[in-house]
């Protein structure tokens, strides 16, 4: 029998997470010997119970929220990825050190891929809503995928400066203020949400489409509900629309690769038994 392997997801709270129920689907369908828990932990006492989670025989952990900025600073090495993206979401525990790297970039840009083959990143603008964590990934993966440059919106304008300056290329970032988040969206050749706004009991997001050119793509990231009133809104009006759902999905196949050594595959079962999940919870 092969060595048995466990990993877990830490957060505060963390009763709403997906992930176990992602990573135990795929620990079952490929008959992996291992365990994927979900760990309540406060940020005060994440330094401390690290190590105790290596010495009990972790092989790796995702971080949610609050940690994700938190972990870059606990983890013995983390690669360029999140330093960049200044967040680290996935550690792989090798020889008792932490080694922390940031899937949410790869699980963004290949939900998009995989939702929109005929997509092409570099077909013009992109306009992102929010400046959050969230954003911080999106935007690095609209400039790695050669968006001629990204127009960012949001309610609090600081934030969004900050981002820009701190992103990759801050050439490409544009800040835009949030009142006009209306009128950029003439440029743009994908829109994406990455506010919590259109998330089951948030209020959803005002946005007017009457300027968005046709066959501009719309994204949300926001996955429950699936189809978000921005989705709803944007899908009567033609535009080819990409729900959140394969954010979630294809940020962990990385990270199960990494601990339980398969490639695992993103497909509807899965995505259905998150919905499914989705309805029981809210
Ligand atoms: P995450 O890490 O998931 O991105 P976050 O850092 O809390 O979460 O960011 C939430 C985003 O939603 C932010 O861009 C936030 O805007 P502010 O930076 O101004 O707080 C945005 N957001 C949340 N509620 C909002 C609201 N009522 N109107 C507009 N934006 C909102």
């Amino acid at each position: 029998m092969s060595e048995f392997i466990k990993a877990a997801v830490i957060g505060h709270p963390i009763k709403h997470s997906k992930s176990p129920l992602i990573h135990q689907t795929w620990i079952e369908r490929y008959k992996r010997n291992g365990e994927y828990n979900a760990l309540d932990i406060p940020p005060e006492e994440l330094e401390a119970r690290l190590p105790e989670l290596v010495a009990e025989g972790y092989s790796g952990f995702n971080l949610t929220l609050p940690h994700k900025e938190l972990a870059l600073e606990l983890c013995d090495q983390i690669d360029e990825l999140a330093r960049r993206v200044g967040a680290v979401n996935t550690i792989s525990v090798r020889g008792g050190k932490l080694y922390g790297t940031n899937t949410d970039v790869y699980g963004f840009t290949e939900n998009i891929k995989q939702a929109a083959p005929d997509f092409n990143f570099k077909s013009g603008p992109a306009v992102v809503l929010g400046a959050g964590g969230a954003a911080r990934a999106v935007v690095h993966g609209l400039l790695q995928e050669g968006a001629p440059y990204v127009i960012l919106t949001n309610r609090t304008r600081e934030r969004a400066l900050a981002l820009a300056k701190n992103s990759a290329d801050p050439a490409r970032v544009e800040v835009e203020n949030w009142y006009y988040r209306h009128e950029v969206l003439r440029k743009a050749a994908l829109v994406v949400n990455t506010t919590s706004l259109g998330m089951a009991e948030q209020k959803p997001l005002e946005l007017d489409l009457t300027h968005l050119r046709a066959g501009a793509h719309v994204c949300d990231i926001v996955y429950n509900p699936l189809m978000t009133e921005l989705l709803m809104r944007a899908k009567q009006k033609g535009h080819p629309v990409i729900t959140g759902i394969g954010m979630l999905l294809y940020q962990a196949q990385p990270a199960f690769h990494s601990w339980f050594g398969v490639l695992p595959a993103v497909d509807d079962n899965l995505k259905n038994q998150i919905l499914r999940e989705n309805g029981r919870t809210t």
